[in-house]
């Protein structure tokens, strides 16, 4: 074997090992009404949010998932729920907690989920005051009948009414969700809403296909949609218009033709996170190598109640080797670019090795190619990563 191979084939020792880079994640979960498609940690908003004692919950919860931390903070993602709902100057009072104790770095990207039909111009400009430079907005369409049967609070003014204003702040780092697959929508429909999105010439793009997720009213009572192969037809064209508008596609659901979404490309591949907020995820990797998952209390009241105490933490684990091994294969093989091997190894504390054998059952089925320091899916693997994943389950 080649002796280079053979260097960064065995885990790093305690102490040698680069340190991951550190996301935070805060969680916002309330939403003016819930949509039926949507299976996220988000609530009705009650008549008077509880704005203030939630942000006074956060900034104790901060304390304690930060508690023995030294890295800068590299991106931070505020997440929902609508975050939008939130004044500014919560957003300040959070971004001003976290930089205090960990620090911000200079080129930190922040990123806020805002709602079309929850934001006006002056807000998106008091949130860039904020320190807010990345904004990403839930247009899911600009079809008035798909947004009216996706149960969204807004239509398709409001959505072009957005993007104008966020542009007009002077967001240049702008993301816009846009789903397909749409009760109602067939192929010209979704390519219709694809090229009004293109006109708007947001820098990324998040394609999602609606999913209909367990426990939602989608779910219980599915609309009327487009058949699988329908579905993947839909994928397929507007892939091939995305490029051709000059997006680069990088992950399953991401186009970017400005910057990518840093924040995401550290979760897929496996970066560290500190999660705070109700039903907030978090993992940490600590100097002795172990990797430990972190979930807080979903529930808005229960999680205000028990922030910054331990009680808040549901679920506090510590992963395995292959616990490892399957979170970063389940993340990193989204990416184009698949699983980097020096990363890999740094960040698992796994031997390449391990990983390929895992894998092989993939790779002669074609679903995974390997060259020599990245593994990464196939073309055709992209389409069954349920399968590549199974086989390691
Ligand atoms: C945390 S959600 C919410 C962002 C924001 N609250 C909104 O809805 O505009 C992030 C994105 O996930 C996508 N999403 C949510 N539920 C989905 C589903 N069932 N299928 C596909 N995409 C979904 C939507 O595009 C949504 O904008
Ligand atoms: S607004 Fe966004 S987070 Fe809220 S319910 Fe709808 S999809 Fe979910």
């Amino acid at each position: 074997m080649h002796a280079a191979e053979t260097d960064i084939d065995a885990a790093p020792a305690h102490g040698e090992r680069d340190a991951t880079p550190l996301s935070v994640y805060v969680h916002l979960p309330w939403c003016v009404k819930k949509c039926p498609y949507c299976d996220f940690n988000s609530h009705r908003a009650p008549a008077k949010l509880p704005e203030t004692a939630y942000v006074d919950a956060l900034l104790a919860d901060w304390q304690l998932a930060s508690q023995d931390e030294i890295r800068p903070i590299e991106t931070v993602f505020f997440g929902g729920g609508t975050p939008s709902l939130f004044s500014p100057n919560s957003i300040a009072r959070i971004l001003d907690a976290l930089d205090q104790r960990l620090g911000l770095v200079g080129h930190c990207e922040i990123t806020l989920e805002a709602n079309p039909g929850t934001t006006e111009r002056p807000h998106f400009d008091a949130l860039r005051s904020a320190g807010v430079n990345r904004l990403s907005l839930g247009i899911q369409s600009l079809d008035d009948d798909c947004l009216n049967a996706l149960g969204r609070i807004h239509g398709r003014r409001e959505a072009l009414g957005a993007i104008a204003d966020a542009q007009a702040a002077g967001f240049a780092e702008l993301n816009c969700d846009l789903m397909f697959g749409l009760p109602g929508q067939d192929l010209a429909g979704a390519m219709t809403d694809l090229e009004a999105l293109l006109a708007c010439d947001p820098g990324h793009i998040s394609y999602y296909q609606l999913t209909l997720e367990p426990g939602t009213p989608f779910h219980l009572r599915p609309p009327r949609r487009a058949d699988d192969d329908q579905i993947a037809d839909m994928f397929e064209a507007a892939s091939e218009r995305l490029n051709s508008a000059g997006y680069s596609q990088y992950e399953v659901s991401a186009w970017a033709r400005t910057a990518r979404s840093r924040h995401n490309e550290n979760y897929w591949r496996f970066g560290d996170y500190l999660g705070i907020g109700a039903g907030a995820h978090g993992k940490r990797t600590f100097a002795d190598g172990t990797i430990v998952r972190e979930v807080r209390q979903r529930w808005p009241t229960g999680y205000m109640h028990s922030a910054g105490s331990a009680a808040s933490i549901v679920e506090h684990r510590q992963l395995s080797r292959a616990d490892a091994r399957f979170e970063c294969l389940l993340n990193g093989l989204r990416r184009r670019q698949g699983i980097d091997r020096t990363e890999y190894v740094e960040r698992t504390g796994d031997c390449w090795k391990t990983l390929l054998a895992c894998l092989q059952p993939s790779v002669e089925a074609s679903l995974v190619d390997t060259s020599p320091c990245h593994v990464r899916a196939s073309e055709r693997g992209w389409y069954f990563l349920d399968s590549i994943l199974a086989e390691l389950a």
